[in-house]
């Protein structure tokens, strides 16, 4: 389980989180709204170590991440997989190394067994078989999926997603909703999407958590998000459906 409490974080005059307190359950599947900018991805950064909390604490199966040591840092987050904004992959490499690159730089694997796991995780993606493609030969949906057999490589028990859809058509957005969902039942992992596609909210999330000026403004299922009075939530969500209506 991952448990946030009374985070915070700055960037000097910038108060970006503001006491964040979320759980996320073993098996669930998260999803984060909120406007550009309220620091959505600043909070995924907390979870996996890459930025530290001024105050809180974030707790992985147990563990305070903001006091363990590098390498004990390290061991947490080989249990994640994520999936960032711009991840690009190395068009240097074909699409086989790339998915393969954790495990050749971090492991002592031999070459025949990390070919079969690059291959299973290819084939999980939707992708069998296109090892030897350049990634500069690939769709925007398939280099999202290619990032995301990348990010399975090493086994995780959990995926944080961070705008997966952004820049794709709605089919192709729709086929990476379908692939997030799939990955949650198939690998039973625990999911984070944070997402500006209301109809990923809709698609996909078993839990949504909308953060507001630093803080979750609301948590509850996607039936009680839509039905919600609440004027803030109406707005967003109108504003929401108004974006995605010129996709
Ligand atoms: N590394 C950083 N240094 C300084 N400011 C940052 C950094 N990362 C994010 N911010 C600021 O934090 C705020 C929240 O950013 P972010 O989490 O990326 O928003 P979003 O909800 O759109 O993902 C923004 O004002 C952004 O400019
Ligand atoms: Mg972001």
């Amino acid at each position: 389980m991952i448990k946030l409490t009374d985070v915070e974080k700055s960037f000097g005059n910038n108060k970006v989180l503001r006491g964040v307190n979320l759980e996320i359950n073993d098996g669930e599947t998260l999803v984060i709204i909120g406007r550009s900018g309220c620091g959505k991805s600043v909070m995924l950064k907390t979870i996996i170590g890459l930025l530290e909390p001024d105050a809180g604490e974030i707790i992985v199966e147990g563990k305070i991440i903001n006091l363990l040591s590098k390498r004990e840092l390290y061991e947490v987050r080989k249990k994640f997989g994520f999936l960032f904004q711009g991840a690009a992959l190395f068009d240097s490499m074909t699409v086989g190394e790339n998915v393969g690159l954790a495990l050749t730089e971090n492991t002592n694997m031999s070459k025949a067994d990390i070919k079969n796991i690059v291959a299973e995780k290819l084939e999980i993606v939707g992708l069998p078989g296109i090892e030897e493609m350049n990634p500069a030969d690939l769709s925007g949906g398939m280099k999202k999926r290619v990032s995301l057999a990348r990010s399975l490589s090493t086994n995780p028990s959990y995926i944080l997603y961070d705008e997966p859809t952004t820049g794709l058509d709605p089919v192709m957005s729709d086929q990476i909703d379908d692939l997030i969902k799939e990955l949650a039942e198939k690998l039973k992992v625990t999911s984070v999407v944070v997402t500006h596609d209301i109809f990923s909210v809709y698609d996909v999330a078993q839990r949504v958590a909308m953060m507001h000026e630093g803080k979750i403004y609301f948590d509850g299922s996607p039936k009680d998000l839509v039905e919600s009075n609440d004027e803030l939530i109406v707005g967003f969500l109108n504003r929401t459906r108004k974006e995605n209506d010129f996709n």
